[in-house]
Parts: C-alpha cells; structure tokens; sequence
C-alpha cells in the first residue's frame, strides 16, 4: 500500500447494536489522528471538553492500536467539517468501546470545530519479517526502542497473547529460534509467562525488561492463524481478496476469480474480516491484480457462513494472470491497524 493512501485511511470500528462507529483521521499514521465518530450516518467530530487520557485509552483499545500516548485537543490534528457529535465524554479508561462511555449527544452542549479532539496511540507489539502482517518476529516497544523476546520460557500461552493483541485470531504455529530472522537493538523479554486470559502481552508477567543475558539467535517468532485479507483498497474493509491456502505443504497467499462474485459472497468476507456489512462486491482486479495463485472460482456463499472457506466453490489452483481478482468494500470497522502503519513506514 502507498504511503499516500495512508492519509486517507478511514479506520473505524462500527459498533454492533449502535450508529456510533470511531475513526481517526488526518494524523501521522493510522493509531494517530483526530477522532471521528459516525452517527446517524454521518461523520462529525468529538468536543475537548472534558477530553483526556482516560478517554483517549478507550479509543486506542477500540482501534486497536494498543495504549493511548497523549489526548489531544484544540484541533490539534486540524479542524473537521460540518458536525460535531460528542462532547463531555468521560470513561473509566477500561471500557471496550467508546460507546459504552458517558458522554453528551448533538443538542446537549456548545462547541465549535477549534476543539475537535484527537489521540495519539502506541503500538507496542509488531511482527517482523514474517509472510504476511499476522506473522514475523515478536517486537516489542519500550522506552521508544523496538527489541526482541528470547525463547526462553516462551510457549503457546505466551503466542496466543500475541496473536489476539494483533488482532490475528489464534496461534497458528509456534515458532521460536529466529525462524524470521535475527533482530537488531535490545533484547527486551525473557521467561515471558502469560497464561492466555490477558488481552496484551504487558498484562503478562514479563520478569522486566532487560534482564536477560539472551542473544538475538534465541529470538522468538509466531504465525497467527488469520488466513484471509483485504489488500490495496482505501481502508481497512476494503481491497482485494487474498486467502491463506497451504497446498502441497507449502503456505500461500493468492486470490480468488471473480466468476459469480457477487454480494452474498462479499459479505461472507466482510463478516469473516470483523467489517460489518458489504456495500460492494468488486471484480476485474478492481482492487489491482494480485500476486501467486489463484486460489478459487465460481464461489458461492449462501450467506450465513462465518469463513469464505465455509462456501461452495471450485478449487482453482492457477497460475494465470489475475485481471479477475475480486474485491470487497465493507463497511468499515478498523481490523488491522498495526498493519496498515508498518506499510506506512
Ligand atoms: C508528524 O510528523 C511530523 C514530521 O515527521 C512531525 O514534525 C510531527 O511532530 C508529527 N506529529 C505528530 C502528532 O506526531
Ligand atoms: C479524566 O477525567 C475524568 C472525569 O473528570 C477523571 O475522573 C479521570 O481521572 C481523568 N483521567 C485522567 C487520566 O486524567
Ligand atoms: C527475514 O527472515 C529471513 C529468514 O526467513 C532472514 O534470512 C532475513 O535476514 C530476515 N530479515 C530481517 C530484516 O530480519
Ligand atoms: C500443510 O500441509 C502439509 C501436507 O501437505 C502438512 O504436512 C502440514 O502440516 C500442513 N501445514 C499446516 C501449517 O497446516
């Protein structure tokens, strides 16, 4: 993805039951920016008043970009247009979801586009060097320095960890050893002990940070088991289909033919992605031509399935050109922000 689309990047998390949905926009990179809320289908901003950390935490968490660095206010991030949709917001600071805070509706205060509110998050895990965003080598940052976890102690608890705080489902394969190569900088972690009810690795019992005499050939690494993604599009509900086929024992990305593609088949993915619903299913490589195999045909979703594994299609399996990939615009929910950022570098 081009660093330019980066800006443009709508990440928002719809709110199942609710109108609400959060973005963030305009900011250095997609965990940053001033935040949007989507009600009653429209986008409007949030009001400073009362606006801080604790705030700020919820939204990160909801978007999943980890912990909250600073609230921002005074349109730090530039002004928005038109509506401004929330004010007074006041969470605990371990809430989900925004919208499960208190705060005041259009109609309950007065304010004006020079207080829109903003945040800046941290990511503090990242995976390197792997095949796609839901594997690679464990980073992780601390005192603005990414370094590694060394293998000692390390197991599937201590993966699952990772792959839920990536937003990547369950642990697909286990890999320690500096199976995705050797990292530089510190070696954070060691004997990390988590027991897979935290929702982040700093939940964990870490035995603190740098304590180990660990070298990077001990460096550990994971493959988590999402196998479906949206490439190329202009959010992160939209793009090109790629799925995660493993044939022959080798593992591979690639795509799907657009013969028969259509809306039903759309939403399958849309809900398999946490996305919400399909507003468009897209074919003739709409979203650009993809790389690898072609991995299937002719699908056809009847519409509840949870995977697009789950529907009838034929097995393709073909090299040919892909001017046929198909795509998929869903609603937006934000799935995949660590990811999108580390393109953006
Ligand atoms: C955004 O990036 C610019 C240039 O790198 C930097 O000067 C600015 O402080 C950054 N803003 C934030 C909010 O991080
Ligand atoms: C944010 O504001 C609320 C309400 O005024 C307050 O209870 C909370 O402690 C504040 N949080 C921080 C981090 O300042
Ligand atoms: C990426 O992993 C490969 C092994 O899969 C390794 O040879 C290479 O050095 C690694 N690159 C980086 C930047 O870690
Ligand atoms: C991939 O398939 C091969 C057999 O073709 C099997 O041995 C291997 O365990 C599979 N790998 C995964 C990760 O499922």
């Amino acid at each position: 993805m081009l660093c330019s689309m980066c800006l443009i990047l709508f990440l928002s998390n719809t709110i199942s039951g609710s109108s609400e949905s959060v973005i963030l926009t305009y900011g250095n990179n997609s965990c940053s920016g001033r935040l949007e809320v989507f009600y009653n289908n429209q986008w409007g901003t949030v009001c400073d008043n009362g606006w801080n950390l604790s705030d700020a935490k919820v939204v990160c968490r909801e978007m999943g970009c980890g912990d909250a660095f600073e609230a921002k206010s005074g349109a730090f991030f530039g002004q928005g247009g038109a509506n401004i949709f929330l004010s007074e917001i006041n969470c605990v600071g371990t809430e989900s979801t925004l919208s499960s805070c208190s705060s005041k509706k259009p109609g309950q205060f007065n304010c004006d586009h020079s207080k829109d509110a903003g945040v800046i998050c941290r990511s503090l895990v990242r995976l390197v060097n792997g095949s796609h965003f839901c594997s690679g080598r464990v980073e992780v940052l601390n005192d603005d320095q990414w370094g590694t976890v060394c293998d000692s102690g390390w197991d599937y608890s201590d993966a699952a960890v990772i792959c839920k705080e990536m937003g990547c489902g369950n642990v697909f394969d286990l890999r320690i050893s500096g199976f995705f190569g050797q990292g530089s900088g510190p070696v954070w972690l060691s004997d990390v002990q988590c027991s897979n009810t935290e929702s982040t690795l700093r939940q964990c019992n870490l035995q603190g940070w740098a304590k180990n005499s660990c070298g990077h050939e001990k460096d550990v690494a994971v493959a988590c088991q999402r196998r479906i993604m949206l490439e190329n599009g202009f959010s992160a509900c939209s793009g090109r289909v790629e799925i995660f086929y493993n044939r022959s024992g080798y593992n591979e990305w690639g795509t799907v033919c657009d013969n028969n593609w259509d809306l039903t088949d759309a939403a399958v993915v849309c809900r398999e992605m946490g996305c919400g619903n399909a507003i468009a299913a897209k074919s003739a490589a709409f979203f650009g031509a993809g790389g690898g195999i072609i991995w299937l045909d002719n699908v056809n979703c009847i519409g509840n399935e949870l995977t697009l594994a789950a529907c009838q299609s034929n097995r393709l399996e073909s090299n040919n050109v892909h001017y046929k990939d198909v795509g998929v615009i869903c609603q937006c929910k934000l799935v995949y922000i660590r990811i999108l950022k580390e393109y953006c570098k």
